[in-house]
């Protein structure tokens, strides 16, 4: 017999504890060294629900909402919803006090349906087409955040009542992010300079249409920020921009919107947005650019998005296939990738990955956990470490999944979309089904 027969209970002991700034807040170990969360074993999910899926822990997007709240007690959260749009997550962030951040009609919808209070939401978008506009204005969304001149004069002509507005502007701030999310630089498709002439433009289009109320400005700098100067700059630029609106127009804007991109950890040691430090940058800031410019504090309200669902995410996916190429890698082939998780090939983004069926003490070694789809840039997790006894039909969990991941994910290779199951105190339950084969050809309307 060996010790942890007799002792299962040291089992939780001698299992590596899994890193708190990847994991959700309700990951363990059970006694038999499966990882759970929520209190539900990811084993007996995927043996319910198959695989790939996504698992999401309510407690932990509860958890972070909450935070925001007490880090922040003087500013409005907002969700940013396209990290992870579902019913359910509007309804928990909602009841945590947040507001939803939506960009298109499906995003208002879900919002709508999951029981956000219309005067939380913000609509954003650089396209938005007359139908949204209209369909927001109609559900009396909060705030439309407006995008240039030619949609300001749009939104007036299809607003039947009075509706709040912002202008995105662009503060001119560099983040040196991936590109495809560095949103606060001048040359690039979102918002309108600060100081030129085309927002000077749109505020005037605002102030003309008397079913317009112009009450502030938004910037959003893009990704994955980790350094809290950048947002020291940007309150700086958008105070300086308010103070101008002010000598030109005579007109007080009272709420500053400065938009997500808090950074995330995704691998061990990743460096990660510290909150309380941005808390103080605001501060401090706002102070400063409130005193040198003679301009009363405006409201801030925050838009997290990755930072309120990642870490409340994890995938799981089968082992399908293990194979080491002579003179090669070893590559582990799972039963998802690039369909239910693009962000490895859009952003060379990297991922933690954990066996989490069985607890090993096999030695570890460096494999190549690949996805199953026909490219070979189908790379989950390059050079990671899993145990040496790896074998087909064990169990996957990368964590850091639950913002944009969903959201992002395609039926590339006719691949059915996973299922997304809430866990919450020992209860695992669906939140989005499978897609199955039937609902792809379901589309198909012609031959
Ligand atoms: N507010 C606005 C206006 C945004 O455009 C975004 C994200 C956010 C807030 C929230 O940003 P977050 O806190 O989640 O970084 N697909 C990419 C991320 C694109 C984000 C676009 N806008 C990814 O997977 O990394």
């Amino acid at each position: 017999m060996t010790l942890l027969e007799i002792f299962p209970s040291l089992r939780g002991a001698m299992t590596p504890r899994m890193d708190p700034a990847l994991w959700p807040i309700s990951t363990r170990h059970d006694q038999r060294g499966r990882v759970c969360i929520g209190d539900v074993a990811l084993e007996d999910i995927a043996d319910q629900y198959g695989t790939p899926t996504y698992v999401v822990d309510e407690s932990d997007v509860r958890h972070r909402c909450r935070t925001y709240r007490e880090i922040f007690p003087d500013s409005e959260i907002v969700y940013a919803g396209k990290a992870l749009m579902i019913r359910a997550m509007a309804k928990w962030v909602s009841e945590e006090g947040l507001g939803v951040d939506v960009c298109s009609a499906g995003e208002l919808s879900i919002a709508l349906a999951g029981g956000v209070d219309p005067s939380r939401i913000i609509l954003h978008g650089n396209a938005k087409t007359v139908a949204e506009l209209r369909a927001a204005a109609r559900a009396g969304v909060g705030r439309i955040v407006i995008d240039s001149p030619s949609e300001a004069a749009l939104l007036a002509s299809v607003c039947t009542g009075p509706q709040k507005v912002l202008i995105r502007v662009t503060p001119g701030i560099d983040i040196h992010g991936h590109k495809a999310v560095s949103t606060g630089i001048v040359d690039q498709k979102f918002g309108l300079p600060a100081f030129s002439e085309e927002l000077e433009r749109t505020v005037a289009v605002v102030n003309r249409a008397a079913n317009l109320q112009l009450i502030g400005l938004h910037c959003h700098l893009g990704s994955q920020i980790t350094d809290p100067e950048y947002f020291r700059t940007a309150v700086a630029t958008m105070i300086a921009q308010m103070n101008d609106i002010r000598r030109a127009h005579n007109l007080i804007l009272t709420e500053l919107d400065l938009g997500g991109g808090h950074g995330i950890a995704y691998r061990p040691g990743d460096s990660q947005l510290d909150l309380t430090r941005l808390a103080c940058v605001i501060e401090e800031s706002l102070d400063d650019a409130c005193i040198r410019n003679r301009f009363p504090r405006p409201e801030i309200v925050l838009e997290p998005g990755r930072a309120i669902a990642a870490r409340a995410g994890v995938t799981l996916y089968r082992v399908q296939n293990i194979k080491t190429v002579s003179g090669g890698r070893t590559f582990v082939s799972v039963d998802g990738g690039m369909s239910d998780n693009p962000r490895v090939s859009l952003y060379g983004s990297t991922y933690d990955v954990e066996l989490v069926n069985r607890h090993s003490n096999a030695p570890v070694r460096e494999v190549t956990v690949a996805g199953r789809h026909c490219e070979s840039g189908d790379e989950i997790a390059v050079g990671t470490k899993l145990p040496a006894d790896l074998h087909v039909g064990d169990l996957l969990g990368i964590p850091c999944t639950g913002a944009y991941h969903h959201s992002m994910a395609s039926t590339y290779n006719s691949v059915c979309r996973p299922p997304v199951i809430a866990v919450l105190g020992g209860i695992a339950r669906p939140l989005i089904r499978r897609e199955s084969i039937d609902d792809l050809l379901a589309r198909e309307v012609g031959m």
